[in-house]
């Protein structure tokens, strides 16, 4: 298969790039500085917030290789802290990394998709895409925008023969951490005073977790499949739990859980 992975850099991307291509698949990758090249891997310099940059990318690796098989959107970051002290700026590059790059590539593959008559569009969500995370506020609402996209957009395009798959990771141990763009304004720390204690927790819990290779593993298995679900949580059986009792309990039960858990 022609795949196509955003944000290989490190993390889930990088670990799903190599295994994929170590199984033979024909792999692109889209980074944002130099790095260390992985072997068979053909790589692409894009951010993803621009748009015309994103166009050309996928234009050249078509030229390359005539179609595209799978689309695996992963690039994205992460911003900490109350929502009250985040910065226009702040705000707007986590919308444009996370939403915005998922809409640039999507709108760049769609038309050769749509031409073949076949193609798979995997889009990384989080569990905190469905449930709002305190002092990841603006990051759940990256990805609860992601969720709203993709599950109008699969029924969009099935038409056409292309699917569309959301991945929810739980924590698991990346780049992400220690790249995420935390409020250290002495204010926002004293207005609320559980942040510091509620982040470091985020952060245990995000340097114990999963290891990336268990992601890459999965997303391997479903873009083999004829009928891949909708969505996968791959979490631990905590996190996994959590997603379920979202779904079931009252909303106030469920964020007094939450609330408890983040020491709110
Ligand atoms: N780790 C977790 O616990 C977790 C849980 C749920 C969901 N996720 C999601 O999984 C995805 C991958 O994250 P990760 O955990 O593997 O983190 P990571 O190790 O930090 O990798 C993130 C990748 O995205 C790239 N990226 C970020 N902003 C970009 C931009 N504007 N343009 C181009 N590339 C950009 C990074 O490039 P640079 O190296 O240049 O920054 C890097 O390659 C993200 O969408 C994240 O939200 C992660």
């Amino acid at each position: 298969m022609v795949i196509l992975i955003t944000g290989i850099s490190s993390g889930f991307g990088m670990e799903t790039a190599r295994l994929l291509s170590q199984e033979g698949h024909i792999v692109y990758g889209t980074v944002r500085r130099d790095v260390e090249p992985l072997p068979g891997v053909h790589y692409l310099k894009v951010d993803v917030r621009h748009r015309d940059a994103v166009q050309n990318a996928v234009q050249q690796m078509v030229k390359r290789e005539g179609r595209i098989d799978v689309l695996i959107n992963n690039a994205g970051m992460g911003i900490g802290g109350p929502v009250e002290f985040a910065t226009e700026e702040e705000i707007r590059e986590q919308m444009d990394a996370n939403f915005m790059g998922l809409v640039h590539f999507v709108t760049a593959v769609l038309p050769i998709m749509r031409k073949q008559g076949k193609g798979k569009i995997v889009a990384l969500s989080s569990i905190g895409g469905v449930m709002g995370l305190p002092f990841q506020g603006f990051y759940s609402a990256s990805k609860f925008a992601i969720e709203g996209y993709c599950e109008a957009l699969r029924l969009e395009v099935q038409q056409f023969g292309i699917q569309v798959v959301v991945m929810r990771p739980g924590d698991f141990s990346t780049g992400f951490t220690a790249s995420r763009k935390k409020t250290v304004n002495a204010d926002a720390m004293q207005v609320y005073r559980s942040y510091a204690e509620s982040m470091g927790k985020v952060e245990h819990d995000e340097t114990g977790g999963l290891k990336p290779q268990v992601l890459a593993r999965k997303i391997s298995q479903i873009i083999r499949k004829k009928n891949p679900r909708h969505g996968y949580v791959v979490a631990s059986l905590e996190q996994r739990l959590s997603v379920f009792l979202k779904r079931v309990l009252p909303a106030r039960w469920f964020a007094k859980i939450l609330g408890n858990y983040y020491k709110l």
